[in-house]
Formats: structure tokens, C-alpha cells, sequence
């Protein structure tokens, strides 16, 4: 079966924060933050929710695509950062989208999560199950950002990208992925969302903003995924040199740099956009992969590995043919 991505869609929040900016309210420097992370500025939500970005993300794949809405049979949203409890974000985008026939429900692995919500999705094509998707991951970080850590203000960034895809006849695979899960190291990157609060039982009140073990998550991520991504090709039989791009989460641009240094490929196969938007979890991959098909760097018939990790543990690779 092939999973063709027919169009792909991006929207990044309006505001937008420059290293200096930052300077104005956290003891750092704009020199400090690009060397560590290679970020320049991010976009950060001026009211705009994750649904409405998530939404007009979506509304962008489908015009690439010249898709209806009305044909979509699954939608899924990858987000960690929704606003509501409930609805769900895949449910309100079926709503502002009027995907009336589709099935629509959100997945939560951090900056996995757009590559987990693809994975299954596959998953469901493959089965017969459902026919095309739109594959969505968005985030508005910026509100559960403590903006006086600047061991974590400086990183992130707001925004979204969708991909809608359909299943068509092939003997083949061309979609192969591996993901998977460390809950014991959670506590490195976590963020508590609701106290427990009822007649019987008051949880003390919690900050609700990230925090994170910098130096952990790095190590964390140096230290898999080149593994990862090798295991992957491997049981696939694929070679490291077929691949033409890797497009992995934008966390940092040291990140990047390691994983492909430890994988001894140049870097000029591994696209970044760290540098103007940040990192967005969810949505890094997405943004990017849109970005790379409207630059012409991302075209048909490539070989392309995704990855993201994150919280959770969460992390995992994919290799589509294009
Ligand atoms: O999607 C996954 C999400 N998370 C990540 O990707 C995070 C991965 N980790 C990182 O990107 C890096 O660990 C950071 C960029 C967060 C931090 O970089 P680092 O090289 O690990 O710095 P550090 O925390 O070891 O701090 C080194 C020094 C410390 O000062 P002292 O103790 O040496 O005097 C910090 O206080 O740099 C200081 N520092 C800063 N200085 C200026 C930490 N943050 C800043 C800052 N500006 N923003």
C-alpha cells in the first residue's frame, strides 16, 4: 500500500519574538541563545487558539491537495498544548473544516506526536479501514511556557502543519516506521495540566508550566536517535546513502547537528527551519515538511526518514518514498 501525501499545509502564530526581545524580560542574549540552540525568533499566538491553527493548516493541505472536506474519512491532530479538555481539537477542526463523514479523535506524544499520529494513520490505510486522512500536528506552547525560566522560555514557538494523504493500490510498503516509548524518564520534560480537586480530595495547587531537563532531554536525544533511525534502515534494507533528506523535530540545531554527525551524513540533507520558528513539538515536523515541498527540496520519488522525540519518553522514525 502507498501512502501518497497529496498536499501539506502550514500556519504559523502571528506574534512574533526575536532573541532581543527576549532580552527585554530574561537575563540572556541573543548571541547566547544561537550559539546553544541555533533559534533566532519564534512565532508566539496573538489570541489565536491551537484548533484555529490547526484549522487553517488544514485548510491549506486540502487546497494543495484540491481535496474536499467532505471526503475525509479520518482526521487526527497531534497536539500536547490544547486549550479545551473538551472537544477534542481533531473534532473542532472537523467542525471549522466540515469534514462531516470523518472520524476524528487527538493524540498526545509530544514532539512525537505528528510522526505517532502518521504512523497510525498508515496503520489504518493499510487495514482498509479508512481510505485518506488529514494528519495535523499543532501547538500554542507560549501559555504553558513559565517566561521567567530561560532554560526553557527560549525555545519554543507556536504554530502548525497538516498533511492530508491517501492509501492507493501498491504491492509495496512505501511507508516503514519504528516508535516507541521511556515513561521512566518522564519527569525530564513534563507539564501538569489539572489538580485532582473534589469533595474528598485537593491536590496542592501546581505551576502548570513546562519543565525541563535541558541537558537530559539533549543527551536523550543524541543518544537515540542516530540508533534509531540506523535500526529502521536496517530491518528494512535500506541504505543510509538512498536517503535524500532527514527531516527531524526542530528542538535545537546542536541536536540536528549530533544526530547527523553520528549518522556521518552532511548536513545539507537535513533541513532546518529551528532558526525562524523555534521549536513547536508536534508541529516542527509538519511545518517543515511543508516548507521543503513548497521550496522544491522535498519532491516525488525521494526517500525521506522522518523523526521526533520528545516527552514521554516519546520517539521513533519513519522512511516514506515520497
Ligand atoms: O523537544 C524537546 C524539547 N527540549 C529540548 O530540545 C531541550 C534540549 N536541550 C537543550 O536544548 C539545551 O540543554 C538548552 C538550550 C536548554 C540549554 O543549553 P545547555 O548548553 O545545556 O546549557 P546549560 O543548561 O548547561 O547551562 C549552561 C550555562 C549555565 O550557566 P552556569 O551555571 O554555567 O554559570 C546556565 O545558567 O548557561 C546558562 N544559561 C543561560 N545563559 C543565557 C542557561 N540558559 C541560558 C540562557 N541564556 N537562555
Amino acid at each position: 500500500m502507498k501512502m501518497e501525501i497529496m498536499g501539506t499545509g502550514s500556519e504559523l502564530a502571528k506574534g512574533l519574538l526575536t532573541n532581543d526581545d527576549l532580552t527585554q524580560f530574561m537575563e540572556t542574549s541573543d548571541e547566547w541563545i544561537r550559539e546553544r540552540t541555533g533559534i533566532e525568533k519564534r512565532h508566539v499566538s496573538l489570541g489565536e487558539s491551537v484548533a484555529d491553527l490547526a484549522t487553517e493548516a488544514a485548510l491549506k493541505a486540502l487546497e494543495d491537495a484540491k481535496a474536499d472536506a467532505k471526503d475525509i474519512e479520518l482526521i487526527i491532530v497531534a497536539s500536547c498544548s490544547a486549550e479545551d479538555a473538551l472537544p477534542c481539537l481533531a473534532c473542532q477542526v472537523q467542525s471549522n473544516i466540515g469534514a462531516d463523514k470523518a472520524v476524528a479523535f487527538d493524540l498526545n506524544a509530544a514532539c512525537a506526536g505528528f510522526l505517532f499520529a502518521l504512523n497510525t494513520t498508515f496503520t489504518y490505510l493499510k487495514s482498509g479501514i479508512y481510505k485518506n486522512a488529514l494528519v495535523i500536528g499543532a501547538e500554542v506552547l507560549s501559555k504553558i511556557i513559565d517566561w521567567t525560566d530561560r532554560g526553557t522560555g527560549i525555545l519554543f514557538g507556536d504554530g502548525a502543519g497538516a498533511v492530508y494523504v491517501e492509501a492507493k493500490m501498491q504491492d509495496e510498503d512505501n511507508y516503514r516506521f519504528l516508535q516507541r516509548a521511556c515513561g521512566a524518564k518522564g519527569s525530564v520534560l513534563s507539564c501538569v495540566n489539572r489538580d485532582i480537586n473534589n469533595p474528598l480530595y485537593k491536590s496542592e495547587v501546581s505551576k502548570k508550566k513546562v519543565v525541563m531537563d535541558g541537558k537530559e532531554v539533549f543527551r536523550f536525544a543524541v543518544g537515540t536517535i542516530p540508533a534509531c533511525i540506523e535500526e529502521l534502515l536496517s530491518i528494512n534494507n535500506i541504505d543510509k546513502e538512498e536517503i535524500d533528506l532527514f527531516l527531524l523535530h526542530q528542538a535545537n540545531k546542536r541536536i540536528i547537528t549530533s544526530i547527523a554527525k553520528k549518522l556521518g551524513t552532511g548536513m545539507e540533507k537535513f533541513p532546518t527551519n529551528v532558526e525562524k520558528v523555534g521549536n513547536m513539538s508536534s508541529a516542527s515536523i509538519p511545518v517543515l515538511l511543508d516548507e521543503c515541498k513548497k521550496s522544491g527540496l522535498l519532491k516525488k520519488g525521494q526517500k525521506v526518514v522522518l523523526s521526533g522525540f520528545g516527552a514521554g519518553l516519546t520517539y521513533g522514525a519513519s522512511v516514506i518514498d515520497f
